[in-house]
């Protein structure tokens, strides 16, 4: 099988690790790819967001099957355009895509399906943005309702600030969703779908703030680990029962059938399960984690997807130990990144038992040297027997990356290798409440 992966990323560095492992995929070939992917397979300076392109570089490479990484390409057709040419694609249309592009339609879908997540209200001018920051309370959830990388959603216990990125995102001509807030830990749950059929990924957990603690502004994402060994049980089935049957079933309803991957962002909060986002891609950072434990071959599994197919694959097969990525970040992101700086000591760090090194914004300098080129430059990805191992031969890695101004979080996994991580369910009285 010949796959052709689009996107930059790191997501698309470990999509293409991944099927370089699988058996039955002879050959592999990325658009436009990065300084990392392009060590590993051929790689097409194409416009990854412009349908036409993909469809034209897809059909000259005779591929069997093209996988879209991002969502921009997603949001912009490109499945759409790859489906067309007769070449099965793994990723959902422009029209399925809007359960991540607008998340006024993810919250309408939602509805329909009888999904739980937190109660929102979708706002056009600062009074009716008032008005909802009123009804729900603090702390503010403003989000962005357009695609933001992660970035457009502000949580802030300042009604100035909450109403501040509200009024940002009317100048530029949008809306914004209000929600109430949610408490609790978060998941990432993969799910893949083939229109009809879903199989779910290990759940993962993402760490979106910059700083330590949970503090700074969002990001995209700087790490990730998986398997979350204190999510309660049966929580994947919760996630296929209640959110992604029923989500995939209402978009077959619609006649927008969901094919590729459905990312469920959720919340596990004192009142239950609930949903926080959909993205319609796999999520990055948490898929180079996830994927380093995925023992069933992956092209098989994305071709399945792709024709339907996903009710004839086996149980999904994994590694017993535990994968973490700590993300290395360039200086100044979130904000406007630094770029053009030399990477160095990536052989030493990828020396290390069990480690290995997904990149992300770097390419090639004119010399042939991996230069930094966006904001999240690179993951550390290690597996261990357990997480504090795992964490150990990340951070072992991190600190053998030399990258001038690069910053990184120390406290990736840390809480759960710690045991500090609470599920409050629902009924349960709060662990104050039950001492007094
Ligand atoms: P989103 O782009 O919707 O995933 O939001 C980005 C991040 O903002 C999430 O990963 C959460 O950490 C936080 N967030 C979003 N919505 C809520 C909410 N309703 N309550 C609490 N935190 C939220
Ligand atoms: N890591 C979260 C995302 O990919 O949106």
């Amino acid at each position: 099988m010949k796959v052709l992966v689009i996107g930059p990323g790191g997501r698309e560095h470990a999509i293409v690790r991944s099927l370089l492992a699988d058996p039955n995929v002879s050959e592999v070939h990325a658009a436009p790819g990065n300084a990392g992917i392009s060590k590993l397979v051929p790689t097409h300076p194409i416009d990854a967001n412009d349908p036409d392109a993909v469809a034209a570089l897809a059909t000259k490479l005779t591929v069997d099957l093209v996988v879209v990484g991002p969502e921009a390409p997603l949001a912009a057709g490109v499945s759409d355009a790859v489906r067309a040419a007769g070449i099965p694609v793994f990723g959902p249309s422009k029209a399925a895509a809007q359960l991540e592009a607008s998340k006024a339609f993810a919250k309408e879908v939602m509805a329909e399906a009888g999904v739980p997540t937190a109660m929102a209200r979708v706002a056009s001018n600062a009074e009716e943005a008032a008005d909802a920051l009123d009804t729900f309370g603090a702390p503010y959830v403003v989000k962005d309702d357009g695609l933001a990388a992660g970035k457009g959603v502000v949580v802030t216990n300042n009604r100035d600030e909450a109403l501040a990125h509200a009024q940002t995102c009317f100048d530029a001509g949008g809306t914004v969703v209000i929600e109430e807030f949610l408490d609790g830990p978060e998941v990432s749950v993969f799910v893949l779908c083939d229109g009809l059929n879903t199989v779910a990924l290990s759940p993962a957990q993402d760490f979106k703030r910059i700083f330590d603690n949970d503090e700074g502004p969002n990001t995209g994402g700087m790490g990730a680990y998986t398997p979350l060994e204190w999510a309660p049980e049966g929580l994947v089935q919760e996630v296929i029962d209640r959110v992604a049957q029923p989500t995939v079933n209402q978009m077959a309803h619609r006649g927008t059938p969901f094919v590729g991957v459905l990312f469920v962002g959720l919340a596990l909060t004192s009142r239950g399960t609930r949903v926080i986002e959909f993205n319609v891609r796999f999520g990055d950072p948490e898929t180079q984690a996830v994927l380093a434990r995925l023992k069933t071959p992956l092209g098989g599994l994305l071709m399945a997807a792709a024709k339907g197919e996903l009710d004839k694959v086996q149980p999904l097969r994994w590694s017993k130990e535990t994968a973490v990525a700590v993300v290395v970040a360039a200086e100044n992101y979130p904000d406007t990144p630094r770029t053009g700086d030399r990477i160095r000591g990536l052989k030493k760090v990828e020396s290390i038992e069990g480690v290995h090194v997904i990149h992300a914004g770097t390419k090639l300098d004119d010399e042939g040297k991996v230069v930094s080129a966006g904001g999240r430059v690179l993951a550390v990805v290690a597996l261990g027997a357990d997480l504090v191992e795992a964490r150990e031969r990340a951070y072992d890695g991190v600190e053998l990356v030399q990258l001038d101004g690069g910053q990184f979080r120390t406290d990736i996994g840390g809480k759960a290798a710690r045991g500090e991580i609470k599920v409050q369910t629902p009924g349960a009285p709060a662990a104050s409440k039950a001492k007094a």
